[in-house]
């Protein structure tokens, strides 16, 4: 692989080279990282992770892979202006909400593209990524993509199609659990727990959790009839949010949340 030029210099941007270089998948001397206006920032990057503030966008011309980190409103017109310069690259971007299809002719049909949705967690290296290529991205080059990602996170690779939905599910999905723990934050500190117990408490069953899904290969359904006995405390919690039909607001709320991430994306489409 040769270069990768980061186009975005902000918090995904930073998530992105924090994982590959932790993880030694790439050499930091070979990123070369160009954002807007704020060259402080590029410099905070360099004596941070080792590397490199980019002159111009000309320096597309020496990556095999362009990262697109910036805002996706800001997409488009940064393709077409990176299009003199694309000549077969992977083309990654990160942008919510803008079609492989628009990121393909804004540059000129020049690059390879790789669509994903990040979340939040891939700034500490337990993202969730979903990712979708363009039919013309060879099986290496998409290996590579995926190679690359990995080190934020874990990577599922499905159809553009689908990436409005994961956006409900993983995009969101942090969103969606700390308004849960919220919740169980307030309950503990109600049933007399300092907020500090409280929390360490509650951090550590979700992660407890989630490995045990993990590593036990249950369902949600499943767990949550192990640890519910007849009558026990587990049964008398879950009866009040049966009651209050907590798993149907949920439902409704990704659901809405998928539906919203569809009308952004046309939204962005149309502001071209
Ligand atoms: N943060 C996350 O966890 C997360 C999760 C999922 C998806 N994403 C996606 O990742 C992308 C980046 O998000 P972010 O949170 O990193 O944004 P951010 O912190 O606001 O950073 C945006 C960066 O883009 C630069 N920029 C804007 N327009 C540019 C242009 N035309 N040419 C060069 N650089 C330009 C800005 O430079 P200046 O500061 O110099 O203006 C800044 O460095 C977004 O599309 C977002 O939807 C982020």
């Amino acid at each position: 692989m040769d270069d990768i030029f980061i186009l975005g210099a902000g918090a995904m941007a930073e998530s992105f080279i924090k994982g590959v270089v932790a993880q030694q998948a790439v050499d930091p001397a070979r990123i070369r990282v160009l954002n807007r206006t704020n060259r402080d920032r590029l410099v905070q990057l360099q004596e941070m992770y080792g590397v490199s503030p980019a002159g111009s966008l000309a320096e597309v011309r020496r990556a095999s892979v362009v990262i697109l980190s910036i805002k996706p409103y800001d997409v488009l017109a940064a393709c077409k202006n990176m299009a003199d310069y694309l000549s077969g690259q992977t083309l990654i971007s990160f942008a919510a909400g803008i079609s492989i299809a628009a990121i393909q002719s804004a540059s000129g049909g020049k690059a390879q593209v790789v669509r994903t949705m990040p979340n939040v967690p891939v700034a500490v290296m337990a993202g969730a990524i979903a990712l979708a290529a363009a039919p013309d991205v060879s099986a290496k080059r998409l290996d590579e993509a995926v190679h690359l990602l990995s080190q934020l996170g874990e990577v599922v690779v499905m159809e553009e199609a689908m990436i409005d939905a994961a956006t409900a599910v993983s995009g969101s999905g942090p969103g969606f659990l700390s308004y849960l723990l919220e919740a169980m934050e307030q309950a503990a500190v109600e049933l007399g727990f300092t907020p500090e117990l409280a929390r360490r408490l509650i951090i550590q069953t979700v992660i407890g959790t989630a490995h045990v899904l993990r590593e036990w290969e249950l369902s949600p359904a499943e767990l949550r009839k192990r640890v519910t006995s007849p009558n026990g405390t587990t049964h008398a919690g879950l009866a009040v949010l049966a009651g209050r039909g907590v798993q149907q607001a949920i439902v409704d709320a990704m659901r809405q949340a998928a539906m919203r991430a569809e009308e952004m994306g046309l939204e962005y489409t149309r502001q071209e």
